[in-house]
């Protein structure tokens, strides 16, 4: 029994990392293409520079919560995918063994020139500081308008599931949203979010709460259906 599991920030809001569109979202204060764009880099790289190294600072201040642990845990019994939109680790942390990042890593860089070139990176990304091929490194992060390679993957990976769990997500950044799509018509789908942005219906079975809470009851759903 493959489960494949969608990813958003709601899920890690427990851990005290804000969400994007939640009123007291991450970009207040900074305009998204300002911090999270090629345009905004070009312009202004110290300031992406800065908000990134905030962030990666915080990552190091937070832990999983049961949500991420209770998705490691499930592991035990299926064959679990996470597909996470977020650029925290905390998945990782909890013990998941299968991650497949969207949108790039907070505690990894790459150079501006030579793509394939990436590094694991814990600490402060400042201005002057080099590939081995002497360009500067930036965020390994997707930003609004850059491709998102891991996406052919993600597809694959949904077409080939039997249960889609979407958990945190308003489903609004393309192209992650489209992959609801691609789940079979015969898979059952299981969507937590306290304000969810899909309805119930016959496939589609919506949780309106918080992660922590509605992560065990669809795996308590999941494990009644299936074992
Ligand atoms: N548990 C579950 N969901 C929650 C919780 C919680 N405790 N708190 C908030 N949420 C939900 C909100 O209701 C909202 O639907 O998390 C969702 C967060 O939505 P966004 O902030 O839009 O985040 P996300 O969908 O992950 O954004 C996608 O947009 O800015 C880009 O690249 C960035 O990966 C990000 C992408």
């Amino acid at each position: 029994m493959k489960i494949t599991v969608l990813t958003g920030a709601g899920i890690s809001a427990e851990s005290g990392i804000r969400t994007f569109r939640d009123s007291d979202g991450l970009w207040e204060g900074h305009d998204v293409m300002e911090v999270a764009s090629p345009q905004g880099w070009n312009a202004n790289p110290e300031l992406v520079l800065d908000f990134y190294n905030q962030r990666r600072k915080q990552l190091l201040e937070v832990e999983p919560n049961a949500a991420h642990i209770a998705l490691a845990e499930l592991e035990n019994d299926f064959d679990v995918q996470i597909i996470t939109q977020n650029v925290d680790d905390l998945h990782e942390r909890a013990g998941s063994t299968n991650v497949l990042h969207l949108h790039g890593e907070l505690f990894k860089v790459r150079s501006t020139v030579i793509s394939t070139t990436i590094l694991d990176w814990k600490k402060e990304l400042n201005k002057g500081d080099l590939c081995k091929d002497s360009y500067q490194l930036r965020p390994h992060i997707v930003w609004f308008g850059e491709d998102v390679p891991e996406m052919d993957n993600a597809i694959r990976l949904v077409r080939e599931t039997d249960i889609l769990i979407i958990i945190g997500t308003s489903m609004q950044v393309y192209p992650a949203t489209s992959l609801l799509q691609f789940a079979p018509s015969e898979s059952k789908i299981y969507f937590v979010d306290p304000k969810p942005t899909i309805s119930s219906s016959e496939r589609i079975i919506v949780f309106a709460e918080k992660a922590s809470t509605g992560v065990i009851k669809v795996i308590e759903t999941i494990k009644s259906n299936e074992l």
